[in-house]
């Protein structure tokens, strides 16, 4: 039997909307996306998609017979089967997740002819689908349906985590819903985990947690190889081919960020606290990461002596490569930390727009024009064209040779041989952190 074909609504079109979008039209759905931005709307409409995402233009393109798009919700409820919530759900102040745009879409859901199903993909604290049940009860929605199906993909790389999975999850009040959702997928060939709605809504928070606490915990087997010798790549790769810890998220550098590590675990912290529970362990993750951002203050301090009135060139603003996208990204405390030690912060991208992230900074248009009389060079976002950094052209465009490389990105005897003084994270034997003061190590003269 061939997969139904369903008609779905997608509200929010942001990363997860488009992206959904985007595979559920592949899949042979029809989609409708709503949203509030009328202008993001308007240049959807244009063919034109409002984020960088690799392969989403020319999908969304390939599928444009079956997707359209809205500002008007009746459109979405005259139609759909189901109602994919979208929308962002970033922290309040106190840490815990914002959920008023979530709850501004239940409360616009009005009575339907069809039985429909309204399905979380935002990122939600467990608990969640509960609330939203009974304020859908309240209303006289009992025929609406709820299922929690959190999304697992990561920005750059997100068409191939939809389509190529590790794992579907589905929480459901009524199996039969879930069963509904899992269909939607038909075609896609990765586990179904079917679940209760809380387990569905914990899974998620668990899995951000604890990659999270990979990273943190990585970063700080980084911190103890630069004081005792040993090289956190190398470890790394020993503890990786331990199949019971595997080899992914223990890339060591300067701090996870992005839109969903640094909100999901601070929400987890705080949801757990909410209840009763001190959640002591995530307490440390983050202070981890906080202070990870943070050590590239001292490796340029041990170099430069004060940064006042020192040039820092900050080379990739946002929080990962393949992508525009600079929430929470280091480059933000990096670069507001060394303007209030009184440094002159020359910044380069290729995507990002930093305008309202980092006032005060100089945005440059290419790699040597933000290293053009630079006493540092501080590599924040592992992009490609950051690879051949260590040149001739860039050492005599700089007042100073220093590299810090928060990605350790670049082969450290390579940058050497170029003539640069070079820190990087965890590995000592190939920094000029072991190997004594280098030319650039002494503070410069006014
Ligand atoms: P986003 O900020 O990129 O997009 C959210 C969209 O929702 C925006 O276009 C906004 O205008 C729209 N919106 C806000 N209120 C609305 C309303 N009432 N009705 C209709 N549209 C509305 O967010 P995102 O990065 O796509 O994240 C969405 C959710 O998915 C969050 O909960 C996030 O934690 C989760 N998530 C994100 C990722 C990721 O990598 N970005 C991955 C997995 C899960
Ligand atoms: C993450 C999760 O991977 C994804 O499953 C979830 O749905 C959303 O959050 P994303 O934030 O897009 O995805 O990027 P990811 O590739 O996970 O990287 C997050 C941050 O961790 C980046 O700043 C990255 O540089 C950092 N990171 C990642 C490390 O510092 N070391 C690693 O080994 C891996």
């Amino acid at each position: 039997m061939s997969p139904k074909n369903e008609t779905i609504g997608i509200i929010g079109a942001g990363w997860v909307g488009l992206v959904t979008a985007a595979c559920f039209a592949e899949l042979g759905h029809r989609v409708i996306v709503l949203d509030v931005a009328p202008e993001r709307i308007e240049q959807l409409k244009a063919g034109k998609v409002p984020i960088y995402e690799p392969g989403l233009t020319e999908l969304l393109e390939r599928n444009k017979e079956r997707l359209s798009y809205t500002l008007e919700i009746t459109d979405l409820t005259d139609d759909a089967d189901f109602f994919f919530i979208c929308v962002g759900t970033p922290p309040t102040y106190a840490g815990d997740a914002d959920l008023s745009a979530v709850w501004a879409v239940i409360e616009k859901l009005p009575a339907l002819e069809q039985r429909a199903i309204v399905v979380m993909k935002s990122t939600v604290p467990a608990g969640t689908g509960e609330k939203v049940r009974a304020a859908l009860d309240a209303r006289g929605l009992e025929h609406l349906g709820y299922a929690s199906n959190p999304e697992f993909l990561a920005e750059g790389r997100a068409i191939d985590d939809f389509v190529h999975p590790d794992r579907i999850v589905v929480g459901s009040l009524e199996p039969a819903d879930g069963e509904r959702v899992g269909a939607l997928y038909a075609g896609i060939d990765a586990p179904i985990v079917y679940c209760d709605v809380p387990s569905a809504e914990m899974i998620k928070l668990a899995s951000n947690a604890f990659l999270a606490t990979r990273i943190s915990f990585i970063n700080e087997i980084a911190n103890v190889c630069e004081v005792t010798g040993a090289d956190v790549e190398q470890v790394a790769e020993g503890m990786g081919l331990d199949r019971r810890i595997g080899p992914h998220f223990l890339h060591a550098g300067i701090g996870y960020g992005g839109s969903c590590f640094p909100k999901d675990v601070t929400a987890l912290k705080q949801l757990a606290g909410n209840s009763g529970y001190h959640f002591q362990l995530l307490s440390s993750v983050i202070e981890v990461n906080e202070l990870q951002k943070r050590r590239v203050i001292g490796k340029l301090e041990k170099h430069l002596g004060s940064l006042a009135g020192k040039t820092v060139a900050i080379l990739g603003l946002t929080f990962k490569p393949d992508t525009n996208d600079m929430r929470e990204a280091a480059s933000i405390v990096l670069g507001s930390r060394l303007l209030a030690e009184g440094a002159v912060v020359r910044a380069w991208d290729p995507l990002a727009e930093p305008d309202s992230y980092l006032r005060g900074a100089t945005i440059c248009d290419s790699v040597l024009e933000a290293v053009t009389g630079a006493d540092a060079a501080v590599i924040v976002t592992e992009w490609k064209e950051l690879r051949e950094l260590a040149s001739e052209t860039v050492r005599s465009a700089m007042r100073n040779p220093l590299i810090v490389d928060g990605r350790n990105l670049l082969d450290p005897d390579q940058v050497s041989a170029a003539g640069f003084a070079y820190e990087c994270v965890g590995r000592p034997g190939h920094c000029s952190s072991a190997s004594g003061p280098s030319r650039a190590s002494e503070p410069q003269a006014e």
